[in-house]
Parts: structure tokens; sequence; C-alpha cells
């Protein structure tokens, strides 16, 4: 079985086919950064506007390149995500099934997430902890199967991904936030700040880093910030998040008592936080999984693979199109 994935949540495009046998075939990429840099965020209107304009001549540079032209379903983001957003991708994905008479999947972004290293040679086998981190989710998810998932913990205000964004702009630094917080780190001075990790030292698995944000701010709006000081908050506030995630990682290992952890979404795209676990996992008690860091931000490769999942279990949608801006992981139904 082949399966075209689309993936138009938020501010990429991102299309790619999976194949039952032979993996991922090609998975190509569309960025909206140009087009949000100037607003500092995302403007949900233009990612919609943009998703329309690249999407269908993605899909045909995608299909041309994956060589063989068959395709056995279609599967699109139906959610959570921006409505406008998601429409597109729904529309279009529901659309190209009727007309090729092919099933389809409206998908989960965050299951695509937590799929997405199931891409990679090194698969985690379940059951297993996931810390989904991206710009809209912080989630820690006990993982049974496909389909059975806990949330152990989610955050109470800031998404992480958020925080390094907002963080960033207070910073003067660029967007995306994320990646121009762990570039400006690393010439940062280790340690000339010290910042609070949030809801480490109370019991719980639930995340909150919209203090952590407000703190930086109180320190930025009172300090010189010369390129030297903003690499040195940068750093401290990299590793004040870092930790955090960390600490309520372990905990959530402990509780359950696994030994594998999925780290996936944008945020697991950083170095830091995949050296910091892969370290504290060092001493036996457990195993890391990444998908490589292109798979951590938003592809098309993970609603593909996703995809594939859910039609080979012979789940399909109807024909209406359905898009849901907010939806719970824990509300997908199981697969056995
Ligand atoms: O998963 P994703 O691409 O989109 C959403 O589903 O939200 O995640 C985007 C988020 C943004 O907040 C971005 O700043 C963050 O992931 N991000 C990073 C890094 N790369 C992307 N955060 C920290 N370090 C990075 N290297
Ligand atoms: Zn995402």
């Amino acid at each position: 079985m082949r399966v075209l994935g689309i993936e138009t949540s938020c501010d990429d495009t991102g299309v790619g086919v999976y194949d039952a046998e032979k993996g991922l075939l090609v998975h190509k990429l569309a960025s909206q950064v140009e087009i949000h840099r100037d607003y500092g965020g995302v403007v949900p209107e233009l990612a919609a506007r943009d998703h329309i304009r690249v999407l269908m001549p993605l899909i045909t540079a995608t299909l041309a390149d994956a060589g063989d032209p068959r395709i056995d379903g279609v599967a699109y983001t139906a959610g959570p995500g921006l409505m406008g957003a998601l429409l597109v991708g729904v529309s279009l994905g529901r659309s190209l099934a009727f007309g090729w008479q092919l099933p389809a999947a409206g998908i989960h972004h965050m299951e695509g997430h937590l799929l997405s290293p199931m891409l990679e040679t090194n698969k985690p086998d379940f059951p297993f902890i996931a810390l989904l981190v991206s710009g809209g989710h912080s989630l820690l998810v006990d993982v049974l199967g496909i389909g059975s998932y806990e949330i152990l913990g989610t955050t109470l205000d800031d998404a992480v991904g958020e925080a390094f964004d907002k963080t960033a702009k207070v910073l003067g630094l660029d967007y995306p936030g994320g990646p121009a917080i762990a570039d400006a780190a690393r010439s940062g001075t280790p340690d000339r700040y010290n910042f609070p990790r949030p809801m480490t030292n109370r019991p719980g698995l639930d995340f909150s880093f919209s203090g952590l944000k407000t703190h930086v701010r109180n320190i930025a709006e009172h300090t010189l910030l010369d390129s030297q000081t903003t690499a040195d908050i940068a750093w401290a506030f990299q590793d004040a998040a870092i930790d955090t995630l960390a600490i309520k990682c372990i905990r959530a290992l402990k509780q359950k008592g696994r030994r594998r952890l999925v780290v996936a979404g944008g945020v697991g795209a950083n170095l830091e936080l995949r050296k910091r676990l892969t370290n504290a996992g060092d001493n036996g008690m457990f195993t890391v999984y990444y998908p490589r860091p292109e798979f951590c931000t938003d592809n098309g490769a993970m609603i593909a693979y996703a995809g594939w999942v859910r039609l080979a279990s012979g789940q399909k949608d109807s024909l209406p199109f359905v898009a849901r801006p907010r939806w719970s992981i824990s509300d997908l139904p199981p697969i056995n």
C-alpha cells in the first residue's frame, strides 16, 4: 500500500509518499518562514492563502519524484491547528481521494509527530513515553500502542515552542525563535544567569512556561542587551526549558515503569535537549528515540506514515470535509 500524506496545519506545506514495503519514497516541504518573519509569528490568513498557492504544485512534484504514480490512499492533517490552514489540506486531500476513488484518512497532527521516529531505522517498540513538544503543544503521553494514548501531562499555559518563540522576540532574535535561541545560546556564558525550572519542585507531570517567559522579559527590560548578554540569557532560558522537560520525562518514565522515550515535535530538533536526554538515559535506565531533525518540525512524511498505519487498519473517512482545530490525541481510536 502506498499513501500520499499532506500537512497544512500551520506554516509549513508538507507532502510525502510512504510505501508499506519500501518505506518513505519522497517528501517535500514549502516553508512560509519568509512570509511570517516580518510579523514575528504566524499570521493565520496568510498561512492559509500560501497553502492554497503551493499545495497542488507540491503534490504534483512529489508524486513525480515518487517514481511510480500509483497511490492507494490519501492522508491529510485534519487537526489540531489553524482552521483556515487545515481546511486547505483537508479539502484538497479529501477531493483528490474522491476523484481518484481512493480511501482517505484525516490524521491527528500530534499523532503524526508521535509516530515520526518510525520513519527511522532505529524505531522504538511499544510501550513508550512520548514527549511531544511543538509550537502549540507540550505533551507527555504514555503510548501503549497506536491510538492507545494516555496523556500524563500537558501545558497549563504556553507550549514550550511558543515560549522559545516569544522569548526570542523579547531578545530581538530572528524568527522562528526556537532555532534562533539555540543558535544564540551556543555563544552564551554558562550559568551567568540561572532561571527557574517551573513546576519541577512539586509532584505532577504538567508544564507551565509562561512564568519562565515573563521572568526573561523582566530581566531583558532592565538589561542592556548587547550581543554577549543576549547570548547569555538565551543560554539560561534554553537550559531552564530543557532541564524542565528532562525532569518531567524522567519522572514520567519512572511513574509508568517505561524504558523507552520518544521525543518529537519542533522543539525535539533542539540539539541540547537531545544531548541532555540521551545523557540522562546513559546509565541504562532508558533509551531515547528521535526522528531526524527535519522530521521533528512539521512535514508531510509523518502524515503519510500515520495515514498508512490508519488506512492499512481499515480506518477511512466519509465524504464530508472535517477539520478540527482543537482535538485531543487521547480521543483517537486504538488500532489492534
Ligand atoms: O512541530 P512544529 O514544526 O510546528 C507545530 O506543530 O507547532 O514546531 C514548531 C516549534 C516552534 O515553536 C519553533 O520555534 C520550535 O518548534 N523549534 C525549536 C527548534 N526548532 C524548532 N525550538 C527549540 N530549538 C530548536 N532547534
Ligand atoms: Zn507540528
